[in-house]
């Protein structure tokens, strides 16, 4: 099947886990680049002025930098990203909401500081309109790869 790694992370736990997966599975990578990096101000969520916190309460998008080359040719879809604020950052519902996701699967996974998955696969649905996900995981890093592929 045709897989496709597409992953945000601000600081690299994420980033490290989308590459071994990429690796192990013999998939394309896509790195979802915010156009407007963050900076380490940017994501000082306990600064209630910070970038992120503005983006999570003005429910922003985030546009992103560059596109996923040929698309449609993907069946299955990683999706990774780094739990903020108990599910996705608005840069995934960004991405997600500028492609066509019909028949396609996915599979979701993320890092974190302690939270769960959460509800985060119900609310992202909506802008994954026809996709099926098949799974959704917090890992604590590579290592934690076996039970998502497993
Ligand atoms: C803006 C922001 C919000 C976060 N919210 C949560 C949260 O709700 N729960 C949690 O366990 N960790 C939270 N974290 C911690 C990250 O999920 C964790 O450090 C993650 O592994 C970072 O991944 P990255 O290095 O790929 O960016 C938050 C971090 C940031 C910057």
């Amino acid at each position: 099947m045709k897989t496709l790694v597409a992953y945000f992370s601000a600081q690299g736990t994420t980033a490290a886990v989308a590459e071994t997966l990429a690796k192990r599975l013999g998939a394309d990578l896509f790195e979802i680049r915010p156009q407007v990096p963050y900076t380490a101000a940017d994501i000082r969520w306990t600064n209630p002025v910070a970038r992120c916190n503005r983006e999570k309460i003005g429910k922003k998008d985030v546009p992103v930098a560059g596109t996923v080359a040929n698309w449609e040719s993907y069946e299955l879809v990683y999706l990774g990203f780094p739990i903020w604020y108990y599910g996705a950052p608005n840069v995934i519902n960004t991405f997600c909401k500028g492609y066509d996701w019909q028949g396609k699967q996915a599979v979701l996974f993320a890092t974190s500081g302690g939270s769960d998955i959460g509800r985060t696969a119900e609310k992202l649905q909506p802008y994954m309109p026809g996709a099926k996900i098949l799974k959704a995981r917090v890992l604590q890093g590579p290592e934690g790869l076996d039970e998502l592929l497993g």
